[in-house]
């Protein structure tokens, strides 16, 4: 009997796609695969919404605006749809894991075809058959069981990748979805991890960032016996292997032996993303994080020791429903006391079915003015910091042309520092040596030394 994968071999020549992501790196992340998964079918990308016979969104929770934008943008597609009903629209990711996400998008948007979820992007084929078959809507956020596969996917760029080592997330921060929406915290086999890790070097990869909502707690619930620390000591061992990079680490388990690892592997960056999200010890325990501000700087500071040129990044969130002037001010304390390189800052919003949405938020004037003063307090720290670069020369893997100036191409140091230097299109994806001569709060700039 014909199967649906020749029935449909045809279809989809000539067909494109256009995929939009909202989110976070994960997220990204599980773009890449679903774009790799349906250019395997024979879709082409395209960035032109309107040409596009495959419309996809996928989606993120983490943070409120996101969930009005989709719904935005789904909504604006109504008439293309009704013009073109052979257009395939559809919604995935975080947000569909939540049934009151799914429900508005389900209930009150017909225009939408097809709605799976961040488990079962693996059989996306299937579910596009199912659709093509049927003609009828398809939602399923079931989970397949294929998780372990080696499955070689869509990157970036052909230079730096991501691999998933875990998924889920068992802290239950008080203000986050990710737990209800990612589910359950699960580790991924090691020798799956480690034989998707040396194919990528062995295709000429050069950058790896191992991605997990907290990549400190790998293995805790596994059968197998491996720590994060030892698996990240595996990986940076392959042979070839430039760069080695991962995210996130909650602070509550950040222990000596990771901090022994990265300082003994010069693969492994010297950038370290530790999210402090409140600098009040009274903050983070309503959040549920586990840590007191006196753990946090105890852990910074042990990275900063132990790893001089280390640069440091953050999560911040301001206007935590319990946050009083005086918390608040603890936080910018121990931003002046750790010096943060880098930090993502978020204006706290209440999550469907989180344990802080049951809180009375803090009124949107007095969160904005916080929200000003934290960035007057951490912007001179960034500028500083970068600052420091000046006369040195770096290493620097070119990334891409400058959004703003062709001439100038841009890249990162090994501090995960935004280096932006003129040199010719030709040389993206490869490492050079560069000598700074500028900065702001965000860049370093300077000149090719050849
Ligand atoms: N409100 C604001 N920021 C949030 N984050 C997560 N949930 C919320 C929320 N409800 C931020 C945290 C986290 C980052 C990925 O997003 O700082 O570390
Ligand atoms: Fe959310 Fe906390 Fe888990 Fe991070 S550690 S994903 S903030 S619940």
């Amino acid at each position: 009997m014909e199967t649906l994968k020749e029935k449909y071999k045809d279809y989809f020549k000539g067909k494109k796609y256009n995929i939009t992501t909202f989110g976070c790196q994960m997220n990204e992340h599980d773009s890449e695969r679903i774009s790799y998964i349906l250019e395997d079918l024979g879709y082409k990308k395209t960035d032109d919404r309107k040409e596009a016979d495959f419309i996809l969104f996928n989606t993120c929770l983490v943070r409120e605006n996101a969930e009005l934008k989709l719904y935005g943008q789904v909504s604006s597609l109504k008439k293309l749809k009704a013009e073109n009903p052979d257009k395939i629209i559809s919604v995935s990711g975080c947000m569909m894991q939540t049934s009151t996400a799914r429900e508005v998008i389900v209930g009150k948007h017909d225009e939408v075809d097809l709605v799976f979820g961040t488990k079962n992007i693996n059989s996306l084929p299937d579910l596009i058959y199912r659709y093509l078959e049927t003609g009828e809507r398809v939602v399923d956020i079931s989970t397949d069981d294929v998780k372990d596969d080696f499955v070689e996917y869509n990157n970036k760029n052909d230079f730096q990748a991501y691999v998933n080592i875990m998924r889920g997330c068992d802290n239950f921060c008080s203000y986050c979805i990710v737990p209800q929406s990612r589910g359950r915290e699960e580790s991924r086999r090691p020798s799956a991890i480690l034989a998707e890790c040396e194919h990528l070097v062995d295709q000429g990869f050069k950058e790896i960032t191992l991605l997990g909502q907290n990549v400190n707690s790998y293995g805790n619930k596994a059968d197998f016996d491996m720590t994060f620390p030892e698996l990240l000591d595996r990986i940076s061992k392959i042979e070839g292997l430039k760069r080695l990079r991962f995210t996130t680490s909650h602070p509550k388990d950040l222990s000596d032996e990771l901090i022994e690892v990265i300082k003994n592997n010069d693969n492994i960056c010297k950038f370290f993303h530790l999210p402090m999200q409140s600098g009040s010890s009274k903050v983070l325990k309503d959040m549920n994080r586990k840590y007191n501000q006196e753990k946090y700087l105890e852990r910074a500071k042990k990275l900063k020791s132990e790893i001089p040129d280390l640069a440091l990044s953050t999560d911040i969130i301001v206007g935590y429903p319990t946050e009083t002037e005086e918390d608040f001010e603890e936080t910018l304390k121990v931003c002046r006391e750790v010096g943060f390189d880098q930090a993502f800052t978020f204006k706290y919003s209440p999550r469907p079915k989180t344990r802080a949405a049951k809180l009375e938020p803090i009124d949107d004037a007095i969160v904005q003015d916080r929200f000003d003063r934290l960035l007057d307090t951490l912007y001179p720290t960034f500028n500083e910091k970068n600052k420091k670069y000046i006369g040195k020369t770096v290493e620097v893997l070119l990334e891409s042309e400058s959004k703003n100036n062709d001439e100038v191409l841009t890249g990162r140091t090994d501090t995960f520092k935004l280096v932006h230097v003129k040199a010719d299109k030709s040389l993206i994806g490869s490492f050079v040596k560069v000598k700074i001569t500028d900065n702001t709060s965000f860049t370093i700039t300077g000149e090719l030394v050849e």
